[in-house]
């Protein structure tokens, strides 16, 4: 018996790292005015297959999909965003005022093969924002997401944007791309040659190196473009630039969903590779709402994959402040003590304080190096004398200094020294 494959603990050294990514994020969410939403791990399946798309890789081989006891077809969330515009609908919030700007934070499950910063269960920090067409909207998700790295002190996020269109566009770029890669069929690696005809447009994301070389010379989506939607790619750049959010065009970056509509863009970390690079990504689905049943309401987002967020860090070495050290530890000398330390323990902690004392009759020498190893700030010495005399012996850790003060005063003096 084991962990599941491409699964892992987060062990309770590791969690305050966490816990910082998720400051850090709910911080800058605050500062541009999202709201944390949370929905459950699992929805019906055919939420994603009609949310996500039936010829995505996500819902045509990486989905945990199982029957409950009553044979319904469930899922393990794959993504966020559809589980986000299925709460949106559900919940009416479309009659609210727009537009509504969420945020999530959680874990994702896609089967796929597990390798560096690719796992089964995997954290995402996302982002949706419902109800505006406005171009400076997709601006402001994309800095939004670069401020995200930035505040957490990752340097040379890239940003890549590209526009996909609406799905007339896509059908007629579709034909371009089939009749383009045609020829090629042959030469094309199996991955490539089934999606020719289903997906033609994420042969040009392939990793194989005969098919990018074909996939080169194809035609750009940006010459299929209608006026509407060059227009809306020149305000995101405008909104960008007024951001000073520094983007490179990318006319060939395609997502890995369906719903797409209009800007798609992808945060990437040249620095982890072509896999674990890709730290983020996101883009507009205009069509969504409608199509998971509510009225006609526009959305965008991103989801930044956390795992690799701390590949990250740890490549350009930034450190996180994650100690978080006893404000006390209660070193007792003989049986009465140890009696007596319960109580003071509990009005300690009662009083905030983060306190601790041992429970293994531990000689003091042992006590002391525990406390040290927890890095506590002060240690309270309560042996027979003391008890005698209601008194403790507190020492500053940092300093070494040492005072004799009354029990009853423990808490107010720990309390002035935090
Ligand atoms: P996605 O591109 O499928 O988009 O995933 C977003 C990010 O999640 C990726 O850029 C990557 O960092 C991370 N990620 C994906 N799969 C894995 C994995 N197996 N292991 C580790 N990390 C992974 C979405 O999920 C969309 N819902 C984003 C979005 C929100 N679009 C609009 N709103």
């Amino acid at each position: 018996m084991g962990i599941p494959r491409g699964t892992y603990d987060i062990l309770p050294n590791e969690v305050g790292t966490w816990h910082y990514l998720e400051k850090i994020a709910r911080e800058v969410c605050q500062r541009y005015a999202y709201a944390e939403i949370r929905t459950p791990i699992f929805e019906e399946t055919s939420l994603y297959e009609r949310g996500v798309g039936e010829t995505t890789d996500i819902v045509e081989k990486e989905m945990y999909t199982f029957l409950d006891r009553k044979n319904r077809s469930l899922t393990l969330r794959p993504e966020g965003t559809a589980g986000v515009v299925r709460s949106f609908v559900e919940n009416k919030v479309y009659a609210d005022m727009q537009p509504t700007k969420w945020y999530y934070f959680g874990p994702m499950f896609r089967y796929e093969r597990p390798q560096a910063g690719r796992f089964r269960q995997f954290h995402q920090f996302g982002v949706e924002a419902f109800g505006s067409d406005d171009p400076a909207l997709d601006a402001e998700i994309i800095s939004l997401g670069l401020d995200f790295y930035q505040t957490l002190g990752i340097s040379g996020v890239k940003v890549g944007i590209n526009n996909v269109g609406n799905p007339e566009i896509r059908a007629k770029y579709f034909e371009n791309l089939i009749a383009y890669f045609k020829p090629y069929e042959a030469e094309l690696d199996p991955d490539a040659k089934s999606r020719l005809y289903r997906n033609p447009m994420r042969i040009l994301d392939s990793k194989v190196k005969r098919t990018q070389e074909i996939a080169q010379e194809a035609p750009s989506i940006l010459d299929s473009l209608d006026k509407e939607s060059m227009e809306y790619l020149e305000r995101v750049k405008f909104y960008l630039q007024e951001l000073q959010v520094p983007f490179d065009v990318n006319d060939r970056l395609v997502r890995g969903l369906d719903y797409y509509t209009q800007t798609a863009f992808e945060f990437v970390m040249e620095e982890l590779g072509a896999q674990a690079g890709v730290v983020g990504g996101g883009g507009r689905y205009n069509g969504l709402v409608k199509e998971l049943g509510g009225p006609e309401v526009s959305g965008i987002g991103f989801g930044i994959g956390l795992e690799r967020v701390l590949l990250a860090l740890k490549e350009q070495k930034v450190t996180i402040p994650t100690s978080d050290p006893l404000d006390c530890y209660l070193v007792t000398m003989g049986e009465e003590a140890k009696v007596a330390s319960v109580r003071i323990l509990g009005e300690l902690r009662r009083a905030g304080l983060k306190a601790e004392r041992d429970y293994l009759d531990r000689k003091m020498k042992a006590q002391l190096k525990t406390a040290n190893r927890n890095e506590a700030r002060f240690v309270a010495i309560l042996g027979e004398e003391e008890l005698v005399n209601q008194q403790v012996q507190v020492k500053h850790m940092e300093t070494g200094e040492q005072t004799s003060i009354a029990m009853d005063q423990l808490v107010s003096y720990l309390l002035e020294g935090k």
